[in-house]
């Protein structure tokens, strides 16, 4: 899954290789069962030019169509653990959040989503044996929510130099979904020159459940989240880094996906996000979290604190 193997085929410049990966066809397989047809349509290219990348990412896909299981484990020991800040949580996602996914945590307002960010931005740029990624971290902030204080205030609480902490955390202000977009190429530049193991997009659906209005929009609406959140998948292939998520769930019975309990973004999301935890408050700063859906981790529930520290068992 890289724009090096897609460009690779005869016929593709990086113009049409990005259009595809853009368009969710992000492995040679993806093109190989699609149809002349419809791959001119999304790369903007002819019938015919297009019917010839397809013959050749048949041929490439051949090679290596099938891994064996001792091949996947040695892939699967490269998966870095990130430290949630409480060992109950950790468990639940089967050791921390993993690198290389998409995890999804959504929750209706004040059930901890933004304090989580922040805890793991620090985590991320701790050491392996200290629950860490040993690198950068990045946040695309939507909400104006993200606070240097707040990282401060986190990383005091355990000892570490916030200063050195803050150098290692990048922000990025989205003013509007488009912005958004563009914040998730820039990060991949960036991610070229940094070691960044970590993107926190928060919140991942408020810009476009604002900008994209009614049922007319919907399809509109999923189809550019669609192509945003495979960018971000991009990032945690090439980066090995983990993709953090928020999505806030909305009690209003008025609004479209209305249902407390539904994520915004419906199941394109749902699909693509390998983790969804879904985090709600209990008494006082108490919140619990529900893993809803996970490649190797049963269904189960972590009780965690959002406390001045940061998070906590
Ligand atoms: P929305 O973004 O509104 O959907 O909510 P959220 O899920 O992001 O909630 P957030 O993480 O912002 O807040 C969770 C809880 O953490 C709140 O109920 C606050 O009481 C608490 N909280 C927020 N900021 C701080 C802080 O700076 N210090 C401490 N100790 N608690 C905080
Ligand atoms: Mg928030």
């Amino acid at each position: 899954m890289s724009e090096n193997e897609i460009e690779k085929l005869p016929g593709v410049g990086p113009a049409t290789a990005e259009k595809l990966m853009d368009s969710g066809y992000t492995d040679l397989m993806a093109i190989a069962v699609e149809s002349p047809r419809v791959l001119s349509d999304v790369a903007e290219i002819g019938e015919t030019n297009a019917g010839k990348i397809i013959q050749a990412a048949k041929k490439a896909a051949e090679i290596g169509g099938f891994e064996t299981g001792t091949e996947l484990l040695e892939k699967r020991k490269n998966v870095g653990k990130l430290n949630t800040g409480a060992k109950s949580f950790n468990d639940l996602l089967g050791g921390g959040i993993e690198t290389g996914s998409i995890t999804e945590f959504f929750g209706e307002f004040g059930s901890g989503k933004t304090q989580i960010a922040h805890q793991i931005l620090v985590n991320a740029t701790r050491p392996e044996e200290d629950g860490g990624l040993d690198g950068e971290a990045m946040i695309i902030d939507t909400e104006n929510c993200f606070r240097p204080g707040r990282i401060s205030e986190i990383a005091e609480a355990r000892d570490l130099d916030p200063q050195e902490i803050l150098d290692k955390i990048h922000v990025g202000r989205a003013f509007n979904s488009h912005h958004q977009m563009l914040l998730a190429e820039r990060a991949l530049e960036l991610g070229k020159e940094k070691a960044i193991r970590l993107l926190v997009v928060d919140s991942l659906t408020s810009h476009f459940r604002a900008e994209y209005v009614g049922r007319g929009a919907l399809a509109e609406r999923q189809q550019t989240l669609n192509k945003h959140l495979h960018k971000l998948l991009r990032f945690a292939d090439r980066n090995n880094a983990a993709i953090v998520v928020t999505n806030q769930v909305t009690a209003n019975p008025d609004q479209f996906f209305g249902d407390p309990t539904k994520p915004i973004g419906g199941h394109i999301l749902g699909h693509t996000a390998t983790f969804r935890v879904y985090l709600r408050k209990s008494k006082g700063d108490k919140r619990i979290a529900r893993l809803m859906d996970s490649p190797n981790m049963p269904e189960g529930e972590a009780v965690f604190r959002v406390e001045e520290a940061g998070i906590t068992e």
